[in-house]
Order: structure tokens, then C-alpha cells, then sequence
């Protein structure tokens, strides 16, 4: 692109972000009593969208879409910025959000960029000796797996697998069996990225701490696919982002570190705003301890713009109603699950039926039809899915989010039925 186009088309797009970018906020008076099933009102949802009609988008478990409301703010705030020479610092305010929105408190909240990093500050930070376990499962992430595994390289610690089982009960089972006297962590996710099963995590937290294990959970579909409740749940760590199931910017995240296992987690990365003090004059030169909160675990300059779509998105959220969008997407989900079980015996769902274990993501297979010969005709008819080859467990992994309609569910089941 020359410059005269490229300054054409800037030209075009920012009176299109100024003006308001055509969308009407949602008022919370407009979120009907009975939510779950008025497709009205979820058509009023996606009009806040910019998502493209062309495309069925049904991977928000790699990456939630954002609404108007949120690209407004981040550009909003990036222009007051840039107008003033403004110096975006750390974001109290959207580290009280945050805390609000998945129930903690401010002070148990850092900033990261993603989940990895929240992942990669707990398996460096905790304080394991070569020999110590940590339990993990068979379904792990990447950025789930990686962290730990590198701490095993670098310092001897021993990662036990388990399987996740169809219940609740049994996944619960399967990690008292792999717990020995040399068990120091559960790090588990709370739903894998696999086939979105949620896990049992009060129950889990609650067996740590009666064995003085700590509780650790890759939470990457935790916050705005379901009603979080770090409080009740009682773990002592959590890492998520904010760019998936929260919709919010991308590149964003944060850790939550319960305030009574704050020192615990060594800081493995400081700089200005975590610490109390340092003095480079004195002899020896010295640092005189750590913020007294989990700012300790982020530093130097941070980016205020997409914090202040971060704070957008938690708005998005909480002004329709955290119950509702959970109680929504699950109906969804289980629509979609409705709807595969009507096309027979070769469609195996592999998440599992107890409905405390089901969120928004469904997995399945083919029993006549490799998932990339799948995926290929889902590409050719505009539908965006994932397929999971991580860890052998192949599936079709399919997210339903708030701005998906039925109608989208309607044309895949029907997809499926035509291609299988
Ligand atoms: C369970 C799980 N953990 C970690 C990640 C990595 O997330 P991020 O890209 O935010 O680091 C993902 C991404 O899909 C995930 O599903």
C-alpha cells in the first residue's frame, strides 16, 4: 500500500471509530426477566458486535471477539493518551473490576499479558526442591504444560499425570490416587482447552488444603464463561486472560493470588511498583521488600488503553449479568449437544453428560471422518472451528458464546449431518 492509500483508508476507518462506531450500549433495562430463551433480546446482543456475518465463528475457546463498546474504549483512551503525553501506569482501577468481577479482592490481583504468564509465574515462583510432585492432567494446554515442564528441566520437580474421568467424582478419585507424601501441587486447569470440561474446583481446592498442597488452576475459560467466584472456590492461585470468554482486549490477563499465599510465590520478575523501596547509593546497594499486595508481580510501564477496555468488557458483562451470560451460553451449548445426538451413532461426544461438568465448549468425534477432513469443509463454508490434536486427544472442539444465535447452531448441526 503507497502512503497516499494507506492515508486514504485511515481517512476512512477513524471518523468510523470516532462517531461512535454506529452501536447503542445495552441498558440494563432492556435484559428481559426470562433472558435465557428470548432470541430477540440475544439479536439486540450480536448487533453490538462488528463480528462478520460471512463467517459462523465458533471458536471463542481460542479467542473471544470483542464488542463494539470495548474497540471504542481501548481507541478512546489511546487517543487521550497520545493527545496529552499521558503516562499509562498501572490500572487501579481495573484491577478493582477485575477483582470484582471474578470475586477477590484487589489486593490478590496482577496484571499479566495472558494465561502462559500467569501459569509461568506460579511453576517458577513456588517453592519446590527437586523430587516434588505436581499433579497435572493428560489434557493440558501448551501454556499449561510448558511452564511446569520447564521448571522440571531446570530444577527436578516430577509431574504426575491423571485422566479426567466422566464424573466429577471421578476425576476427583483419579487425583487422590496420584497424591504421595512428595505431592506439593495441583496445577490443573479448570476447564481444558481439550474438550471444555469443567472441573470440579471447590472440591478440588478444598483437597489441597486439607493436605497442605497448594491449588493452582489454568482458569484461560473460567471468567465470563461462568459466574466466577474465586472467594467460594477457595484455591490459591488462578491464572486467566481477559481475551477470551471475557471478550475484552487481546494481549491481556491477570493472576489471582490468594492474600494468605502471597509470600509464598516468590516474585521472579520486579521492577517499578513491586517493591517498597530500593536504594542502589547505600553499601550494599539494597531493596527493602515487596509491595505489600499481588502488584508485587507486575511492573514498569503497562498499557492503560486496553486496561480501559479490559474495564469496557467487565461492563459488557455485568450490565447483561454474569448469571444470565452463563446460564445463556450453557443453554447453547446444550443446544448444540441436542442437536448431534439427533444424527446418530457416528457422532461420539466425548464432554462428558453430568451437566456440573458441562460449560459452553463441546467436543466431539467422527467415527467415519478424520476431524481435519471435517475442519477442511467447515473451512469451505465460512464456519471457524477448532480441532484438537494436542495430547492425542483429537476432537472437534465447538465454543458457543453470547453472540452466537441459534440459527448459527442450526446451520452447523446441519454441516455435520451432511458431511458425516
Ligand atoms: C487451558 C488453556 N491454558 C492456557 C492457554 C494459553 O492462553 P494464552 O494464549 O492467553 O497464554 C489456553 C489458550 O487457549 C488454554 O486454553
Amino acid at each position: 500500500m503507497n502512503r497516499q492509500q494507506f492515508l486514504k483508508n485511515a481517512i476512512l476507518a477513524y471518523p468510523a471509530l470516532t462517531s461512535g462506531l454506529a452501536y447503542a450500549n445495552i441498558h440494563p433495562s432492556q435484559v428481559p426477566f426470562n433472558a435465557i430463551e428470548d432470541e430477540t433480546f440475544w439479536k439486540l446482543v450480536r448487533s453490538q458486535f462488528p463480528l462478520t456475518k460471512d463467517i459462523t465463528y465458533l471458536n471463542n475457546g481460542t479467542m473471544g471477539v470483542s464488542p463494539y463498546s470495548v474497540i471504542d474504549a481501548v481507541y478512546q483512551k489511546s487517543v487521550t493518551i497520545n493527545t496529552k503525553g499521558a503516562y499509562g501506569g498501572g490500572d487501579h482501577e481495573t484491577i478493582e473490576a477485575i477483582a470484582r468481577f471474578v470475586g477477590a479482592d484487589k489486593e490478590e490481583i496482577a496484571f499479566t499479558h495472558n494465561v502462559t504468564e500467569g501459569n509461568n509465574l506460579v511453576a517458577q515462583g513456588l517453592p519446590l526442591q527437586k523430587g516434588d510432585e505436581v499433579i497435572m492432567t493428560t489434557h493440558e494446554h501448551v501454556g499449561g504444560g510448558l511452564p511446569w515442564l520447564n521448571r522440571a528441566r531446570h530444577d527436578g520437580i516430577v509431574i504426575k499425570v491423571i485422566n479426567l474421568a466422566a464424573t466429577a467424582a471421578e476425576t476427583i478419585a483419579n487425583i487422590e490416587k496420584a497424591i504421595t507424601k512428595k505431592t506439593k501441587v495441583f496445577a490443573l486447569p479448570h476447564i481444558p482447552c481439550t474438550i471444555g470440561q469443567v472441573l470440579p474446583a471447590k472440591q478440588i481446592a478444598a483437597l489441597a488444603k486439607s493436605k497442605g498442597i497448594y491449588s493452582f488452576f489454568d482458569g484461560a475459560h473460567g471468567p465470563g464463561m461462568l459466574n466466577l467466584d474465586l472467594h467460594d472456590i477457595d484455591c490459591d492461585f488462578y491464572s486467566s486472560c481477559c481475551h477470551k470468554w471475557m471478550l475484552g482486549p487481546k494481549g491481556t490477563g491477570f493472576l489471582y493470588v490468594k492474600k494468605e499465599k502471597l509470600e509464598a510465590l516468590k516474585p521472579i520478575m520486579v521492577g517499578a511498583y513491586s517493591d517498597t523501596g530500593w536504594d542502589m547509593l547505600s553499601n550494599p546497594p539494597t531493596m527493602s521488600g515487596y509491595t505489600p499486595s499481588a502488584h508485587r508481580f507486575y511492573y514498569g510501564t503497562q498499557s492503560a488503553e486496553l486496561y480501559e477496555g479490559i474495564q469496557a468488557a467487565i461492563k459488557f458483562h455485568e450490565t447483561i449479568g454474569k448469571q444470565v451470560i452463563e446460564d445463556r451460553i450453557k443453554y447453547l451449548a446444550g443446544y448444540l449437544r441436542d442437536g448431534l445426538k439427533t444424527l446418530g451413532t457416528n457422532i461420539e461426544l466425548v464432554t462428558p453428560e453430568e451437566p456440573s461438568s458441562r460449560g459452553a465448549i463441546t467436543a466431539f468425534r467422527l467415527k467415519n471422518m478424520t476431524m481435519q477432513k471435517f475442519q477442511e469443509q467447515a473451512v469451505k463454508e465460512n464456519f471457524t472451528i477448532r480441532t484438537v490434536p494436542e495430547n492425542n486427544v483429537n476432537v472437534i472442539r465447538i465454543s458457543t458464546h453470547l453472540y452466537n444465535q441459534k440459527d448459527e447452531i442450526d446451520k452447523f448441526v446441519d454441516l455435520v449431518k451432511r458431511t458425516v
